[in-house]
């Protein structure tokens, strides 16, 4: 991009854990932005570049094909200038200051969208967003791109287990991401044929686990799957099994719950089980062709809203439709599995629900 005296500057950056769909939302905005000759200013992973002024340099010759690659360009961290405000928010503006920024989109999920708002509300910071997680837990948005690429990896992962589970007669019990939502596993899981959902929206005794699996044998099943969700909550006798240890945003940690499930069905049942944590590959390669046109759309979306100079808000996907919606709307609310959805899909998720 050429840069004339007037032409509009604008930052850039991802933050956060990774998801496929990031290079082709920066795609999107670079695209969008070529019409008005603005020049882009990439930062470094994510707002710690902002904090610590680091750019890196991004090869017009390639820019077309980043669509296709999984993973970030402009790298990622999880830093964020609100650990040390009194530190790193004047840090930030510092930046925009000499970097002469008259924008920044900041592409991200919880945590880099609630330090966007933050600045733009606080600081007075020309700053929009783009919704991104695999997690797909954001409110105010239909779904966060990256997600349907991992729904696709774990149910592919967990079709493959069918023939070492099916070889064994084993149970497999699979650990899906996710954090605190279940949407990862509720996906992956109905669209692989799991046997039981496990997911933190619907806490379940272990008993319910095992009648279940008890009732399958009994017709004759040799294997089974069991998709759990890393946060999910479950009970023995009443008491809560998984972590009660919270993180430093006060969220229960995740993680783990699926190697205590097999654990027990193997003594409860003495059905053979084997626990898997697909972990990382499910947010690795490159992203499916939804998530490639879908971020190409929220980016080009998001610089249209730096050209409009409509600051404070989020490119989103509503009813279908590609939109925006204040950047305060979108770090509201945790978006989880609606009561709805799973009664729709009970057969997998076991029916009574029982509080923690
Ligand atoms: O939020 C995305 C996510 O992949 C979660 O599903 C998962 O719990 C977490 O990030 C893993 O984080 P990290 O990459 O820091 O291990």
């Amino acid at each position: 991009m050429s840069e004339g005296p007037s032409a509009m500057r604008v930052g850039i950056l991802t933050g956060g854990g990774d998801a496929p769909g990031l290079n082709a939302a920066i795609c999107g905005v670079w695209r969008r932005l070529q019409d008005v000759e603005a020049v882009l200013v990439p930062f470094r992973d994510g707002w710690g570049g902002v904090i610590e002024d680091r750019v890196v340099h991004l090869d017009p010759r390639h820019m077309h094909e980043l669509v296709t690659r999984g993973g970030t360009i402009l790298g990622s961290s999880s830093a964020n200038p609100y650990r040390d405000p009194g530190r790193d928010v004047p840090r930030v503006k510092a930046t925009f200051a000499r970097r002469r920024l008259d924008a920044l989109v900041a592409i991200g999920g919880e945590g880099t969208l609630l330090a966007a708002e933050r600045l733009h509300r606080e600081e007075g910071l020309p700053v929009v967003g783009v919704p991104k997680t695999i997690d797909n837990d954001l409110s105010a948005t239909d779904f966060t791109f990256g997600f349907f690429t991992a729904v696709d990896r774990a149910m592919t992962m967990i079709d493959q287990l069918r023939t070492t589970a099916d070889s064994h007669h084993r149970v497999m019990v699979v650990e899906c991401m996710g954090r605190h939502a279940g949407w990862i596993t509720a996906y992956a899981g109905v669209a692989a044929g799991a046997e039981v959902i496990l997911v933190p929206e619907r806490p379940v005794e272990l008993n319910e686990v095992f009648q279940r699996l008890r009732t399958l044998r009994a017709t004759g099943k040799e294997s089974a799957v069991v998709a759990v969700a890393e946060g999910c909550r479950i009970l023995e006798d009443g008491r809560l099994l998984s972590s009660d240890e919270k993180d430093e945003y006060g969220c229960y940690k995740v993680g783990g719950a699926g190697e205590m499930v097999a654990r027990r069905i193997q003594h409860a049942l003495g059905w053979e089980a084997r626990a898997i944590v697909l972990g990382h590959l499910q947010r690795s390669g490159p992203p499916g062709a939804f998530d490639r046109i879908f971020a190409l759309r929220l980016g080009a979306k998001a610089a249209r809203l730096v050209m409009e100079r409509r600051f404070g808000r989020m490119s989103a996907l509503r009813n279908g439709d590609v939109t925006d919606v204040a950047l305060s709307e979108a770090v509201g609310e945790r978006k989880v599995l609606s009561p709805t959805f799973i009664d729709r899909y009970q057969d997998f998720f076991l029916v009574p629900a029982l509080s923690p």
